[in-house]
């Protein structure tokens, strides 16, 4: 199994690209604005964080890739947040965004789509508000890797998270379910006792594809996550669904999965 997950760590070392990245999901949005796998995920991610109250103000967000807009919601609540990422590039994009510099990636489309789910009236001025909100909110962008018992250095895990995320990662980096289980559980550490969890992805996708690179996918099913979670001290976990994808040719799933739960 350790073979295998290095393998293909290694093959995202070598050949995740960020701004092939970028194109990837900016080309997947739905052109006509109309709802499409995204909107979803944000939906899940706005009700979650106004309908719950949670205490605490640290969240870290796992395999966040070149992206800021998973967090956006978030950003209302939580003013300790680490984005983390095992390529560096990636990281390094952020940084970039985060700073303003020229050249960055313009995440103004997603984010756009999150102000439309808060239900603002003024979409261009509230995607503004919602950049500055992340900008003030995240305080650090590191490295990660959830196949490591080490997931993120030392000293950004002495204090536990009350809140975990993480979308379309864990099943990119896992090999099969025990696996996943296994990533699961070194999760399970870096959050407090009665800290979220929270994790978002299609189900049963076996390839997505970013420019010439094909990258690998255990196929997971909604059975499989909730497995994960309860084998390592996981309860009260709650799954939405999305039954029809937007599919496109450069990936494939059967459904999309939403899931919180609370560390026991
Ligand atoms: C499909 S992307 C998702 C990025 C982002 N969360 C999003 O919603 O767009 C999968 C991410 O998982 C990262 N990844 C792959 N293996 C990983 C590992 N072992 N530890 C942490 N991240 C990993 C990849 O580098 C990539 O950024």
């Amino acid at each position: 199994m350790e073979k295998e997950e290095k393998k293909i760590r290694e093959h995202f070392l070598v050949n995740f690209d960020p701004i092939e990245f970028y194109d990837f999901k900016l080309g997947s949005l739905s052109k006509d604005g109309t709802e499409d796998n995204y909107d979803f995920w944000f939906s899940c991610l706005y009700e979650f964080f106004t309908t719950e109250k949670i205490d605490g103000e640290r969240l870290l967000d796992l395999g966040s890739g070149p992206t800021v807009h998973n967090v956006a919601t978030a950003s209302s609540y939580f003013s300790r947040i680490v984005l983390s990422e095992l390529v560096e590039n990636c990281c390094e994009e952020i940084r970039k965004w985060l700073r303003k510099d020229p050249d960055c990636v313009d995440w103004s489309p997603m984010l756009e789509r999150v102000a439309k789910i808060e239900k603002r009236k003024d979409l261009k001025a509230a995607t503004k508000e919602i950049e500055e909100r992340i900008r003030s909110s995240v305080k650090a962008v590191i490295h990660c890797d959830v196949v490591n018992d080490q997931v993120i250095a030392k000293e950004y895990a002495q204090e536990p998270y009350d809140v975990i995320m993480s979308g379309l990662t864990l099943e990119t980096a896992a090999v099969d379910l025990d696996s996943h289980s296994k990533i699961i559980g070194r999760i399970n550490r870096l959050l407090r006792k009665g800290g979220k969890l929270i994790l978002f992805g299609p189900t049963k996708t076996t390839f997505w594809k970013v420019g010439d690179n094909t990258f690998h996918s255990f196929p997971i099913d909604v059975s499989d996550v909730q497995k994960s979670l309860e084998e390592n001290g996981f309860g009260d976990i709650r799954f939405k669904l999305k039954e029809q994808p937007d599919n496109d040719a450069r990936y494939n799933s059967d459904k999309l999965y939403f899931v919180t739960s609370t560390k026991l």
